[in-house]
Order: structure tokens, then sequence, then C-alpha cells
């Protein structure tokens, strides 16, 4: 089968390294890609916003399957316009991609349903919206309703800071996005990265990851789009996961169906481990940038009919299997990041970096020029290993990194920290 993806980041590229592995696909065709993604597809030169281009570059290449990587696309309705062309697609439709595009939407779903989450209200004007951040004190979380990019959330430690991000809001500074606003209870615990397949009726577990979304060492510095992820998040206990599947996953989508808006694709659900049990801190309506590089790597069977199991209604008779290795991702940033990072910068030794065994660099904003690699994005690499234990995988990641050659570029140099600190205290058993 032919098949088409959509983006051009790291998860893509991960996502095409798993698709173009498949017994299934005579052709791999990604619009727009990146150099890495080159080395596995075709890339289609074609404005992914503009649907009937995409349709008909689909028609054009008996492309019969197309899959969705990014969350604009999906909320922008890409799947129903495809759906309504006749060809098949992973991802949910418009309407179902609200459990993104909207976080009223979602909190209202999880409250009319009991699914366990921060206590909440929302507000299309400040001034209710301070009565009310008074009223429960600081620390708060003010969070932007639509799509902001990963920054349309403060996460305010005092009441000042508080006040202060809803007169940013309201006065226009997560653009549209914040026109409407929640703001919610903090909550503490561990955070947790949780992806389910879904066909609309069904959900299929995958495995579990971790993120660090602060941009410095120790969970210091503003928040990005995610500097390193591993898999699985040891936090997630079997009990736990199966806590979520219960409390959390399963109650989504049979709300979703029963609001007409059945969810397919992949749910993926930012979690609190609080005390009381898993909480849900939002829903993305895609797989998770870079937990998704981690993943790819755990991932024993075939991708491409696990996502046509999503897209047909099949998930019911089917399971995923994962290699019981860790896998550990280090995004590699340009300078400046994540404000205004350098573009144009060299960056040599990635195949040095990819000799390695169990490593995979992964593309995430590059460009060539002039027969080089160079940075053309905020998060430029994702320097992916896998081994026995995320200790193991975090040393061989580093050892990658070392081998890339880019002055222009930084990185973290503790991901995965919690399970190394874990591992420590406990070996994990041989
Ligand atoms: P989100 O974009 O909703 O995932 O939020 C970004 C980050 O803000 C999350 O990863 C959490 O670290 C933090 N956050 C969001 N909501 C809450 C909350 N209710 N309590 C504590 N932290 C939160
Ligand atoms: N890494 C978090 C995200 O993809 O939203």
């Amino acid at each position: 089968m032919n098949v088409l993806l959509i983006g051009g980041g790291g998860r893509e590229h991960a996502l095409a390294w798993a698709l173009s592995a498949s017994p299934l696909l005579t052709t791999l065709h990604c619009a727009p890609g990146n150099p890495g993604i080159a080395e596995v597809a075709t890339l289609a030169a074609i404005d992914v916003t503009d649907h009937a281009a995409v349709i008909a570059y689909c028609r054009r290449h008996a492309i019969t399957f197309v899959v969705v990587g990014p969350e604009a696309p999906l909320v922008a309705g890409i799947a129903d316009d495809l759906a309504s062309a006749g060809i098949k697609v992973f991802g949910p439709s418009r309407t179902a991609a609200e459990l993104e595009g909207s976080k009223g939407f979602t909190k209202d779903l999880c409250r009319e349903f009991a699914i366990p989450t921060a206590a909440y209200e929302r507000f299309t004007e400040p001034g209710p919206a301070k009565d009310y951040v008074r009223r429960m004190g600081a620390p708060i979380v003010i969070k932007a309703d639509g799509l902001a990019a990963g920054k349309g959330v403060v996460v305010a430690m005092t009441l000042d800071e508080a006040l202060a991000a809803v007169d940013m809001m309201f006065e226009g500074g997560m653009g549209a996005a914040g026109a409407s606003v929640v703001v919610e209870a903090f909550m503490t615990g561990e955070e947790a990265s949780f992806f389910a397949l879904c066909d609309g009726d069904h959900a299929l577990a995958l495995a579990t990851a971790q993120d660090h979304k602060r941009v410095g060492d120790g969970d210091t510095g503003p928040n990005t789009g995610g500097m390193g992820a591993y898999s699985p998040a040891p936090v997630m206990t079997p009990t736990l996961v199966e806590r979520t599947m219960a409390e959390i996953i399963r109650p989504t989508l049979a709300a979703m169906k029963a609001r007409g808006r059945p969810f397919k694709g992949v749910l993926f659900a930012g979690l609190m481990i609080t005390a009381e049990g898993p909480k849900l801190i939002e829903y993305n309506c895609r797989f998770g940038d870079p937990e998704c590089e981690v993943l790819m790597m755990r991932l024993k069977d075939d991708l491409l009919t696990l996502l046509l199991g999503a897209a047909d209604g099949q998930l019911k008779t089917m399971s995923a299997r994962w290699y019981d290795e860790a896998a550990l991702t280090v995004v590699m940033a340009a300078k400046g990041y994540p404000g205004t990072p350098e573009k144009g910068t060299v960056i040599r030794g990635i195949e040095r970096a990819r000799a390695l065994g169990g490593v995979e660099v992964f593309h995430a904003g590059t460009a060539l020029k002039d027969g080089e690699v160079v940075a053309a994005g905020g998060r430029v690499l994702a320097v992916t290993a896998t081994g026995r234990t995320v200790t193991e995988a975090q040393e061989t990641a580093y050892r990658a990194v070392d081998l890339i050659d880019w002055p222009g570029g930084f990185c973290r140099r503790d991901i995965g920290w919690q399970a190394v600190a874990r591992e420590g205290a406990a070996p994990a058993q041989d």
C-alpha cells in the first residue's frame, strides 16, 4: 500500500522510520518531511493546509492511507476532508480533535463523565476569572483554551503571577487561543505521558513515557515542546496503567462516542500521578514529540498494521508488543530555543553517532544547504538510544550526542534523571 505521512518533525521521522519497515508498505510519501525523512520516504512539496492539494496528491500517487502526525491539520479537519474523498486516514475528525483543540471542552467532558482531573472553571472575561483566582489562592494554573504551541499554560506560584497571567491572556498574549481561559487547581505528583490507540470504540494501551518540558538541567528555565524523553516510565506500574485505562481512557472514548464525536487515532494523556491516583492534565490528539521517538524504538509489532487497525475499527482483536529494553532520547536544540533559535548553523557527525549500536538520530528541524545538514528550527535532532535499563540507554544516547559536532546547538545533560535515580536506588533485575 502507498502511504502519505503528514508532518516534518522528529515525531514524523520516527513514524516514517517505523512505517518504512512494514511488510504492508509499497511506497511512503511525506509532506513536508525533512532531510532525515527523505532517506526513507519521497518528500511531497505540497501545502498541507490546502486539503484539496493533499487529496489531489493522494490520487496522483495512488495513496490509500494517510497518517497525520501533528495536531494542527487535525484540528483544521484534514481527517474529515480525506474521509469524504474516500481516503483512509489515521487521526481524529475535527470535532474529536477538540480534545486537544479546546481545553474547556475536555474539562467539561471530564466533569460530566466523572473523569479524574483538577477542579476548574471557564471564563471569557478577566473580572470573574480574577475573582475565582483570588477565591482559590495560589498556586493555581491559568490555561488558554485553544492551541498555543505548548505555551498556553501558566503555572502560577503566587497570586500576583496568576492575576498577571489572566490579564496577559485576555489582552491577547496568546492570540485567539486566549479568548477563553480555564483556571484550574494546582496538582502535585509525578507526570507521565500515556498513549492509547483508539478506533472510536476500543482503546489499546501503548507504552508509557516521561518527557522533560523545561529547557534547563534540573528541570529549570522556561517550558519547551520537550527536551528529551524515555520509555517505559517507571512511575506507571501495571496497576496504574490499568487504572488509567479504566478511569480515564475508556470513559473518554465512551463519552466522545455519546457526544457523536467518536475518537479514532492516538489519544495522548498527560497525567499527574497524585496521591489519589492518575489525574488528567490534558489530552493531545496525536503522538507526543519526543515521546514518539522512544515509543517507536521499543515497538516490536508492525506500526502500519496497528494504525490501520485504529482507522478500520479493528483494535478489539489487536495487541501491541514492546521490546523489554528502555529507550531514551535527547533533544538537541539550536541556541536561543525556546526563544528565537539561531538558524543555519552546520551540523556534522550525525553518521558517526548513528553508527553506534542501538542508536537512531531522528531529524526534527533540519535542512540541507550546500550538501550539509543545517539547523532549521528550535528542536533540531532527537538522539535516541536503547539499553537494558534507562541508565544504559542514557549512557549510549549521550555517547552519540558527543559524536555530533554542532557548536550552534545545546542539549540537557540529565534526561532520564528520575528513572536513573530509581535504578540507582534499586538496580533493575536482569
Ligand atoms: P499542558 O500544556 O496542559 O500539558 O501543561 C503544561 C505543563 O504545565 C504540564 O506538563 C504540567 O507540568 C503543568 N501543569 C498543567 N496543569 C497543571 C495542574 N493543574 N497542576 C500542576 N501542574 C500543571
Ligand atoms: N512532548 C509533549 C508534547 O508532544 O506535547
